[in-house]
């Protein structure tokens, strides 16, 4: 159970700790911040309301563990993931029990998360000691007008400290996929979770500190955003922030001053589907990412373009299989759960209003009690509507029925999203010519978007971030090329 056996000196009483220094601490502002559960909507857990004093001495400790941590041979970084990965993947329970409570997410979708996240950390341990091994040998001879003497060495050295900062949806395996890159390249983590979500957050961190990380090298700090969010993201002991959310994101690459960010913001991917499209495939692919974790996913299918002449199959067959989507508590594991909190109710409740008012055809009826909101297909959307562009985040999902190949592209890339897309259609060729065009980080052909596997780039264009995520790609963008010439004396020198 979450807060007991090996979990039970994270917890105090009924409130959670926060770490820092290889130790679980109280707040010594004395307040702490509820967590509501989605479906009960009542408290479920309290973590502690850090203060920015607690912040600055965290940013000291992450900042001198980090010098010795650099150090650290990489095998040795490398084992302690793997060991952490372990201890993470044995304590998949309790886990995903936090996950069941604190974010409503579906109870076998919750274990995957949490071994996904053992899986990622991993690879990253693997991927860490092969990449991070190897710097570059330059001459000067290969740059027109040099002779040869100059040689040049690079290695890759780290950042220094990292702030994580991931979202409610995957509150593990989204903070894992920055703590691990980080580690591994030789820097310290201060993770500030997010509120729904931090109870599971902090037990993945306990699984670091079990595995016997050095104190100081992982922090995590829990609190109101108005009382350190802004103080942590303009901190200047951040060396680099990785954030994956929501708006937030822009205003803290506004406010972050000259550091690497990492940054993905969401998406309203859309998925093409041509006249040659397998619909049955077409169907399954709409369902499952429009409406898996009730459509809160920043790569679920939040728009579909299907050409004029095959859009009433589509719409049929899709139905079909939101019939049969079952809606409930995460406990059940049904497809369809409560969303997050109330406001993001309130908001898809808004958008399917806006809809309606403006002639929208619902395929089904829309129903809500509290924060669950049944599955909604939503047929001859047109652009004046705010669903065709906004992110709803929930499980309700647009249709924009089209004439040409080319005013669905020309819908895609006029959005200011561009994470992910996809087009259906058994032309390679054309399907080709259409990732080409499309304004976005990632195409997938024949199949919803996604992030996975973990180690495929993952980037967002326009508003949807900044940088390419992925393991390979965030162990990259988590370290500095370092230089080192050799100068020879001069082209004239002699050896004898
Ligand atoms: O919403 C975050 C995004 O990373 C989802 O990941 O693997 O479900 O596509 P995935």
């Amino acid at each position: 159970m979450a807060g007991t056996g090996v979990f039970a000196e994270i917890v105090d009483g009924d409130v959670y700790l926060y770490y820092t220094e290889g130790e679980w601490k109280p707040s010594s502002s004395g307040k702490n911040v509820p967590i509501i559960n989605p479906t009960t909507m009542k408290t479920q857990y309290k973590v502690q309301a850090c203060s920015q004093e607690e912040v600055n001495k965290i940013m000291e400790s992450s900042k001198t563990a980090q010098k010795l941590w650099a150090k650290t041979p990489l095998w040795k970084r490398a084992e302690l993931l793997h060991k952490a990965a372990a201890i993470l993947k044995e304590h998949k329970a309790p886990i995903a029990e936090c996950l069941v409570k604190e974010i409503a997410k579906p109870a076998k979708d919750a274990v995957t998360e949490v071994v996904r996240s053992g899986d990622l950390i991993s690879y990253t341990a693997e991927e860490g000691v092969r990449t991070l091994g190897q710097g570059k040998f330059l001459v000067s001879d290969s740059f027109p007008g040099n002779e040869r003497t100059k040689y040049c060495l690079t290695s890759k050295v780290p950042l220094g400290v990292i702030l994580a900062i991931p979202p409610f949806n995957y509150p593990v395996n989204l903070a894992v996929s920055k703590i691990a890159p980080a580690l591994i390249a030789g820097n310290s983590i201060v993770l500030k979770p997010p509120t729904q979500g931090a109870v599971a957050a902090l037990h993945m961190v306990h699984c670091f500190h079990l595995a016997g990380f050095p104190k100081g090298l992982i922090s995590c700090v829990t609190g109101k955003g108005s009382v350190i969010g802004d103080f942590l993201t303009m901190h200047p002991g951040v060396n680099c922030i990785s954030f994956t959310g929501g708006d937030t994101g822009v205003s803290i690459s506004n406010k972050a001053g000259m550091i690497p960010l990492q940054m993905e913001l969401g998406g309203k991917d859309a998925c093409i589907v041509l006249e040659d499209a397998d619909l049955d495939l077409v169907a399954a692919n709409i369902v499952k990412g429009g409406f898996s974790y009730s459509g809160q996913r920043c790569t679920a299918v939040k728009l579909v373009l299907i050409m004029e002449s095959i859009a009433d199959a589509v719409v049929k067959k899709v139905n079909a299989k939101v019939a049969k989507l079952t809606v409930g508590p995460p406990e059940d594991d049904c497809d369809i759960t409560p969303v997050v909190t109330e406001s993001s109710a309130n908001f898809i409740e808004g958008l399917v209003m806006d809809a309606k008012q403006k002639g929208a055809t619902f395929c089904q009826e829309y129903k809500r009690e509290g924060n669950l909101i049944w599955p909604l297909f939503l047929d001859n959307v047109r652009p004046e509507m705010r669903i065709a562009w906004e992110e709803p985040f929930g499980p309700v999902l647009p249709v924009i029925r089209i004439k040409s190949v080319e005013e669905g592209i020309h819908h895609c890339n006029a959005s200011n999203f561009g994470l992910q897309g996809c087009v259906f259609t058994k032309d390679i060729a054309k399907a080709i010519m259409i990732s080409d065009a499309m304004e976005s980080g990632t195409i997938q052909i024949n199949s919803a978007p996604a992030r996975g596997p973990d180690h495929f780039p993952f980037q967002g264009f326009k508003d949807s971030g900044i940088g390419s995520q992925g393991i390979t790609n965030s162990i990259e963008m988590m370290v500095k090329v370092k230089s080192t010439v050799i100068n020879l004396p001069s082209p004239s020198y002699t050896m004898g």
